[in-house]
């Protein structure tokens, strides 16, 4: 495994890699790695030829207040994980190497990205949409292989690659769990034990709405409000917001049908925690 620091290394290892005609899979990750993306590196090894891992805490991602600065960074047992599952090659510029400063053009999603975990993290998915649409152009992949559990990030970036017409295939792979079913994030090692208990809760009022739905109970503000008694009922937890919305437009939906994403955002103390579930409907059979 070769670790590329700079984008002319980068360019290099990959223009090797195309012209021996190997299809590139790349794997966007802010390090810290864990279960989460493992499965990612497992299915990028499964589908390609060749795997690139990026590891970048991209700063344009993160607000003023945020946890840019205690972010872990754990680059030699990431570059161990990596190495463990295959991985090919790990690109990790510097700052300076990846941003322009000061930065002057962005790649921007419009209202998608002012939605649900927009509200409370404004400019958070221009941060995200610039620094993937970056990584693709000096990386160029085939596929790119991102979490299920950012639901709203994988929409917003797979519209950016249908939008701006990138000539790559996005894999959106399923949200790994605890046993207990809170989702597996960098971010769940702020928690202290107590908090680590109480952080279920989210997962637990996701769950919630999506057994009344399939219980036949269709209406989304009835689904919301059961979300948000079970979240505001848990100790020490704040909700940030928990709805029902389409899972392609993330827009707020007037009944439930076909397909519809339960999203939810909570904090405990500092930390913000996300999670999701499709919930799919079976189609009413049409009467003959
Ligand atoms: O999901 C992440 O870790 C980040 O948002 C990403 C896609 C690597 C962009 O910085």
């Amino acid at each position: 495994m070769v670790v590329l620091r700079t984008v002319p290394a980068a360019r290099k290892w990959v223009q090797a890699a195309r012209s021996a005609g190997h299809r590139l899979g790349l794997v966007p990750t802010m390090g810290a790695l864990h279960e989460g993306h493992r499965s990612l590196f497992v299915e990028a090894r499964r589908r390609c030829d060749r795997v690139v891992a990026s590891i970048f805490v991209n700063p344009l991602q993160f607000g003023p207040g945020e946890d840019f600065d205690r972010y872990p960074r754990s680059f030699n047992l990431d570059c161990k994980i990596a190495k463990e599952e295959g991985i090919d090659a790990i690109f990790a510029p510097s700052a300076s190497e990846m941003i322009s400063e000061p930065p002057e053009i962005n790649v921007s999603p419009w209202r998608m990205g002012e939605l649900l975990c927009g509200v409370s993290r404004p400019g958070h998915f221009t941060g995200v949409a610039t620094v993937v649409a970056k990584l693709f152009n000096i990386l160029q992949p085939n596929t790119a292989f991102f979490g299920q559990k950012d639901a709203q990030q994988a929409v917003i970036l797979s519209r950016m690659v249908q939008d701006l017409n990138f000539p790559i295939t996005m894999v959106v792979c399923p949200t790994i769990r605890e046993q207990d079913g809170l989702a597996i994030s960098s971010r769940n090692k702020y928690l202290s034990p107590q908090q680590r208990e109480r952080a279920t809760v989210l997962y637990k009022a996701l769950h919630h709405g999506e057994q009344l739905i399939l219980a036949g109970i269709l209406k989304p503000d009835r689904i919301e409000a059961e979300m948000h008694n079970v979240i505001k009922a848990a100790k020490g937890v704040e909700l940030d917001y928990a709805e029902v919305v389409d899972s392609l437009s993330l827009r707020k939906v007037k009944k439930i049908e076909g397909e519809v994403l339960l999203a939810g955002a909570v904090r405990l103390g500092k930390t913000r925690l996300i999670d999701n579930l499709i919930v799919r409907l079976a189609k009413k059979r049409q009467k003959v």
